[in-house]
């Protein structure tokens, strides 16, 4: 039974149950609609509340349905019925109420809301614009400043901010149908509110203010269309009719539908649902884990231990420097005041989360950990006489983990008795906001360690990605790739700010040179300079970044690296001195400097990182495509509407990129040798880039 209805006291209580998340499937909604047949008949019913079965109202359209042949009755059918109910409808919120759920509640003349509901129109982060009415309805409801920001966005809003802007009439302290019930009868003895469909426009409504908004909305949205579709279906209600509004929305819907974006976007959703899934480790046992150690209270350790403190665990935090340790704490501390000062949080909650947090002097002080999580310098000796250490003093049953970035987790793993215990879980900078967790699996990690890293990094709100041992694991093996084209390209002919630009248009938020001069270009120097042994003699090596280091030019923070700045603005400017290093140092390599185009930059640098996705995953680093796309899109700004490098390449066409690597390989064999996977992918007509 996906929908089920009780009458009580002339009231019909209509129940979408369709687990896990009520999606409005095609059996949901004729269900809604035998409901509605219902108060045709029986003249005996004066009122009907909706709701949900569970903890959620309904997470909108089944998304699964999209792409197939669509089944009647279609929403907007069904919830024009709804509207025009001959009795009065309230819908009681229960819970998240996303999309076409929050468009079903839109349709009914009133709504109640749980104090825990959460409200949205989260189409645009699919691809695609609200198609059931909720670019008609919700401006027509809240005005056009709110609405806009709430379909632009895609980001939802609690209960306290729907009955703030009166996008909810109630928010409900006890049992949100009973309260809908009681609201009902109420309003029953009023005269009855107009339908939102009969608002001529919103009241608002401002063509000026929209137009500045879209400025502002193309210089955000990165290349993404939806954001700026969905505002072309708002200005609709100022501008149409209701009706026509509706075929406006409709419209640009079916054209979304149809988008390359709307397919990346999709793979990206079912990629981020997908990656809860590690099929070796199902059945797996974690370890039960209530206090974490974090070693190193630097960036890395106090963003670390933010994120742990607020997934739930006691942290213990330790640093043998007492001022760096100090300074930790108190970054953690302030961490929570600001979210508190923003209202993200209680006070109740910002002195439970600072309470869970302990600051350690001594390694030594780590045994009752069940997991510790190392994060001090990244080299190599340090950290073996850190898990050397860490081997005396733990319990037996506790976990350690590297937050390496690149070095090998194996020969850590070494330094101990127990390499089984031993694991990676690498975090991205701020490790308290970024949602990426590759989790490094080491030759002799037990299922045991790697679930529990999984279950923490899941309790933790992380995307876990599984990875193997090798040098920068998936997410910085594929960007030296990446950065080794940009500086090909620099040396070849192209400059930072054309590759930048090319980068930003393909989507990403900064260019190469941009992140470098952010990041520093002492954080590359040492990089290379780690490298120096390691690098095969093969590698075309280009030293123009060592020449501005040698400059003094670290990038943003001294003024000057790839750009100039001036003081207080990070406006990247184009600097002469450097054009001048990169031709002298092409004239040094006897490089003639030839004009490079967009569409090379575009490719070397993409199809870099695709060939190396495929031998990652060809290696079995990935196990599967949607991992390595996971980590590019949630740790390296690859834009999330080309669903990552892997999916990306199977949109182009895999027999498309092979012919482009081998002919980039023809200039330089070493960079360019083509991923075994792809050719064979190739060479048997398979158009998805997976291992079988
Ligand atoms: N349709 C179909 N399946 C859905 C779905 C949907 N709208 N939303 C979630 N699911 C599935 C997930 O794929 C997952 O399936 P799995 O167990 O087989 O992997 C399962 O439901 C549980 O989802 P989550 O793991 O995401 O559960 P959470 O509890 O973490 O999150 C949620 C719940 C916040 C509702 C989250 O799933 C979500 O954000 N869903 C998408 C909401 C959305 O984008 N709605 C708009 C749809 S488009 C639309 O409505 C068009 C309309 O305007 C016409």
């Amino acid at each position: 039974m996906f929908v089920s209805t009780d009458i009580e006291d002339g009231i019909l209580v209509i129940t979408i149950n369709n687990a896990p998340v009520n999606a409005l499937g095609a059996a949901v909604r004729s269900g809604i609609v035998e409901a509605l047949d219902m108060v045709e008949r029986d003249p005996s019913i004066k009122a009907v509340v909706l709701t949900g079965a569970g903890k959620l109202f309904s997470a909108g359209a089944d998304i699964k349905e999209f792409g197939k042949t669509l089944i009647k009755p279609y929403l907007p059918d069904v919830l024009s019925r709804l509207e025009n109910s001959k009795v009065i409808t309230v819908a009681a919120v229960n819970g998240q109420s996303l999309g076409g759920g929050l468009e079903t509640a839109l349709s009914c003349r009133y709504r109640v809301a749980s104090r825990w509901a959460m409200m949205g129109l989260p189409e645009v982060k699919l691809g695609l614009i609200p198609g059931a009415g909720g670019t008609q309805r919700l401006p027509r409801l809240i005005g056009i400043k709110e609405a806009a920001a709430m379909i632009t966005s895609g980001k939802p809003i609690n209960a306290m901010k729907a009955v703030e802007i009166g996008l909810v009439d109630a928010v409900a302290e006890n049992d949100v149908v009973e309260t809908a019930v009681s609201f009902a009868r109420e309003k029953m003895k009023t005269q009855e509110r107009r339908p939102l469909a009969a608002i001529e426009k919103p009241f608002d409504w401002d063509p000026d203010w929209l137009e500045e908004y879209k400025v502002k909305l193309i210089n955000h949205s990165r290349g993404q269309e939806s954001p700026i579709r969905a505002l072309e279906a708002v200005r609709a209600t100022g501008e149409l009719s209701f009706v026509d509004g509706l075929k406006r929305e409709r419209e640009i819907f079916s054209d979304c539908m149809k988008s390359p974006q709307r397919r990346g976007l999709i793979h990206s959703f079912f990629a981020e649902r997908a990656a809860k899934k590690v099929l070796f480790l199902e059945g797996s046992l974690p370890a039960q884990v209530d206090t974490i150690g974090i070693i190193g209270a630097g960036t890395m350790g106090v963003g670390i231990a933010i994120a742990c403190a607020a997934g739930g665990f006691k942290v213990s935090i330790v640093d043998s420097n007492a001022d760096v340790l100090s300074a930790g704490i108190n970054r953690i501390l302030q961490s929570f005041q600001r979210d508190l000062a923003k209202g993200r949080i209680t006070e109740a909650d910002a002195n439970i989360l600072g309470s869970r947090v302990t600051a350690m002097a001594s390694i030594d002080a780590l045994t009752d950990a069940d997991l510790i999580i190392e994060a001090v310098v990244e080299k190599m000796d340090v950290k073996k006489a850190v898990f050397s250490r860490l081997d005396r003093i733990a319990k037996p049953t506790a976990i350690f983990a590297s937050n390496t970035s690149y070095l090998n987790i194996d020969e850590i793993a070494a330094a101990t008795n127990r390499p089984a215990s031993v694991i990676g879980m690498h975090f991205f900078s701020p490790a308290n906001i970024m949602r990426l967790l590759e989790i490094i699996r080491t030759k002799e990690a037990s299922h045991e360690a790697l679930a529990t890293a999984v279950t923490v990094g899941t309790k933790l709100n992380k995307i876990n990605v599984l990875a193997g041992v090798c040098d920068g694991f998936i997410g910085n093996r594929i960007l030296k790739k990446y950065r080794l084209q940009a500086d090909y390209l620099v040396e070849d002919g192209a400059m930072p700010s054309d590759v930048d630009r090319v980068m930003r248009e393909f989507g990403f938020a900064m260019g190469p040179f941009q992140v470098s001069d952010l990041a520093g270009l002492d954080i590359g120097w040492h990089n290379r300079r780690r490298e120096d042994s390691i690098r095969d003699p093969r590698e075309r090596y280009v030293p123009i970044a060592d020449k501005l280091y040698e400059l003094d030019r670290l990038g943003q923070k001294t003024g000057a690296g790839w750009y100039q700045y001036t003081p207080g603005d990070r406006t990247p400017q184009i600097d002469p001195v450097v054009e001048e290093v990169i031709r002298a140092e092409s004239s040094r390599k006897n490089i003639t400097r030839r004009p490079v185009d967009d569409t090379e930059i575009r490719e070397r640098i993409i199809f870099a990182m695709i060939n190396e996705g495929a031998k990652i995953l060809e290696e079995g680093i990935a196990s599967r495509a949607l991992d390595i796309d996971l980590v590019l899109v949630h740790g390296y700004g690859f834009p999330a509407y080309r669903g990552g490098p892997m999916f990306y390449a199977n949109e182009l066409g895999l027999e498309k990129v092979l012919k482009k690597v081998q002919k980039f390989e023809r200039d330089d064999p070493f960079a360019w040798s083509p991923s075994e996977l792809l050719v064979e992918c190739v060479r048997e007509k398979r158009d998805v880039l997976e291992r079988v």
